[in-house]
């Protein structure tokens, strides 16, 4: 019998029960519906149109499961599928879609269903439980999230797939759903069945139809095995009870608050009061899921800063936690701060690299084996490869072009143990321990940089802060000043001209036409990648910009549009400017960056082509 647990208070005692609804398989007429092409990482679009409020949009759900599971089957021989989780980051509609989608999955055959009790999982819980639940059996995973796009009436729901090592499909399998949606004559599913009792005690089973069965499972088992893998749970505990030491974690009511409970309070013995927001809402209490500077405003003044980053001198710093941390609606994204100290994910990175010492999962390995960013990263994880002698790739955005990289041990030295460490402008970090980007992997990775930059510091003595080593890796590295500017939710074809004017007169055309100014043009060309894995290749992945200062000081600005948005388009605008003079390095990024962001923007045309003044948002 599998071990009961209960998820949320409410002790869970009795023997797991198996019920039998006996429902039938049918096939359902459905007409194809346009526009079920998945993004950076899978489908999002507005609730509404999941819910199939408009009847154009009528088994809309059905719809997508079906030409899923038919991709997913063409991957599979043809043969029915075995095992796949659902589960969901719990946002608005996240209950009603896995009953949905357990009925379609039932109907195609899919002889083991498994859903986490309570119906929610972190999207890096689910890849861990994809790799290793009962031996890794689970062929894959339908993760319901739209991230850390808003939840509720109104706003954002999604669906994305990820397959047998917990990664999330790539191109080719999305490419080949969407061919399917637009085929689609018929649905399967089953009738006459119930609805499944998502908070049943772990390891009830129902079996739905004679071939299939939806169990419950512990949502946190496999994903604590694969951080204690990572960490030094027990010496964390110890560090944690240190005068000084406190910790604030912001779940922003995703995904993520119920397994920080479990590692930061029921493990490592933080206070509850390290807590914030860690109860997940269907509509994340209608703030914005996002990690960073504007979204996580309680928690950005909570440590000493203002919204640019900069801190806010007036508040005591022996006041503030030492380290705080928030993850976003489905907990797989991570911001980092020490007191008065925002640290960017491009420079979080680049320190988690050169502090590698003090995480077991790569100094058991003497290092890791190789380390990634995206693209539009900053360089300064390049910089710390370089000097510590490690392999480095930089890649297009999306956390699935990591993939091939952390599962490859012929690009390295051939060995079994290769791990890897990789991450993203946006607020994404992790390593190889799972094929997503993990939120508390991040914060557990400041907290073990953090006690070994403390392991020599008697009681009493002033503790090293995040502050203090941020300021001597710049010093000693130089500091990539960094900050992206976002117009959200712009017309399509305003933001295409934006793209293609830059493509047609910079990168086909000639970079000293632009109009002269102060910080001089001086190379443009647009992002392609092959994958040193598999050969495959991947075009118009951004448009770099290249600039010189009078001073010979060099940066870059970097134009991309979102691939993760549901309205309109969204352009995000990256600065980027390498200093080495530490005199220097006090200064907020986006005060650093302000001139060349006006130059770019001026370049691009962006008010006139966009009727945009100013960004949505600077993080
Ligand atoms: C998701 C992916 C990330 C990626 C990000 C880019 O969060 O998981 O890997 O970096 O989207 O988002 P964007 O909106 O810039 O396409
Ligand atoms: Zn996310």
């Amino acid at each position: 019998t599998p071990a009961t647990f209960a998820v949320r208070g409410g002790a869970s005692s009795s023997v797991p029960s198996s019920t039998s609804l006996g429902a039938t398989a049918i096939e359902v007429d459905t007409k194809p519906i346009e526009g079920m092409r998945p993004g950076t990482s899978g489908l999002r679009k507005k609730v509404e149109v999941w819910q199939a409020v408009d009847e154009a949009n009528k088994n809309y759900v059905e719809n997508f499961i079906q030409s899923l599971v038919d991709t997913a089957m063409d991957n599979n021989e043809g043969k029915p599928l075995d095992t796949l989780i659902v589960a969901g980051d719990g946002r608005y509609f996240n209950n009603e879609a896995i009953q949905i989608i357990v009925k379609v999955l039932a109907g195609n055959g899919v002889k083991n269903i498994w859903i986490p009790q309570g119906g929610i999982m972190s999207t890096p819980a689910v890849s861990a439980a994809i790799r290793t639940l009962e031996g890794g059996k689970a062929q894959g995973g339908i993760v319901l999230t739209a991230s850390h796009n808003p939840g509720g009436p109104g706003e954002d729901f999604g669906i994305k797939y990820n397959e047998g090592y917990g990664q999330p499909a790539g191109e080719e399998f999305t490419e080949a759903l969407y061919a399917k949606s637009l085929e689609l004559k018929t649905f399967k599913t089953v009738e006459d069945a119930s609805d499944i009792d998502l908070n049943a005690d772990v390891g009830t089973t129902f079996e739905i139809t004679d071939g299939s069965t939806v169990t419950i499972i512990d949502p946190f088992d496999s994903y604590m095995e694969s951080l204690k893998g990572c960490f030094d749970f027990d010496g964390l505990k110890k560090f944690c009870q240190r005068d000084g030491v406190s910790i604030l974690y912001d779940g922003m009511h995703g995904a993520g608050g119920p397994f920080a409970k479990k590692v930061l309070v029921d493990e490592i013995g933080l206070p509850e009061s390290s807590l914030l927001r860690s109860d997940p809402r269907i509509d994340f209490g209608k703030c914005h899921p996002d990690p960073n500077l504007t979204y996580a405003a309680d928690l950005v003044k909570k440590m000493g800063l203002k919204a640019d980053g900069s801190s806010e001198e007036s508040v005591d710093f022996d006041s503030i936690p030492m380290l705080g941390a928030a993850n976003d609606g489905d907990g797989d994204r991570n911001l980092i701060a020490g007191a008065q100290c925002f640290v960017t994910p491009s420079d979080s990175l680049a320190m988690i690299c050169d502090n590698w010492e003090a995480i077991p999962h790569f100094a058991k390995a003497g290092g890791p084996k190789g380390v990634a960013r995206s693209m539009p990263s900053s360089a300064a994880l390049d910089v710390v490869a370089e000097a510590r002698d490690i392999p480095c790739f930089s890649t297009p955005t999306g956390w699935k072009f990591f993939g091939n990289l952390m599962s490859s041990k012929e690009m390295f030295d051939g060995t079994d143990y290769t791990p890897f460490l990789c991450g993203e402008e946006s607020f994404g970090t992790g390593s190889d321990h799972i094929r997503e980007k993990d939120g508390l992997w991040a914060v557990l990775a400041w907290m073990s940089i953090l006690m070994k930059a403390n392991e020599n510091v008697p009681e009493g003595e002033p503790l090293v802060s995040v502050k203090d080593i941020v300021k001597n890796h710049w010093a000693k590295y130089g500091r990539h000043f960094y900050c992206r500017y976002d117009y959200e939710a712009v017309e399509s074809d305003s933001a295409n001209e934006v793209m293609d004017l830059i493509r047609d007169s910079f990168v086909n055309g000639d970079v000293s036409s632009a109009e002269s100014g102060d910080i001089e043009l001086v190379g443009a060309e647009e992002f392609g990648y092959t994958d040193p894995v598999d050969g495959s290749t991947t075009s118009k992945q951004g448009l770099i910009l290249s600039f010189k200062y009078p001073s010979g000081d060099t940066a870059r600005v970097i134009f991309r549009l979102s691939g993760t948005g549901s309205a309109g388009a969204t352009i995000r605008m990256y600065l980027e400017k390498f200093e080495k003079d530490q005199s220097k390095h006090d200064e907020a990024a986006p005060v650093a960056l302000k001139s060349l962001a006006d130059r770019a923007l001026s370049l691009v045309k962006m008010t006139e082509l966009t009727g945009r003044e100013s960004p949505t948002v600077i993080t």
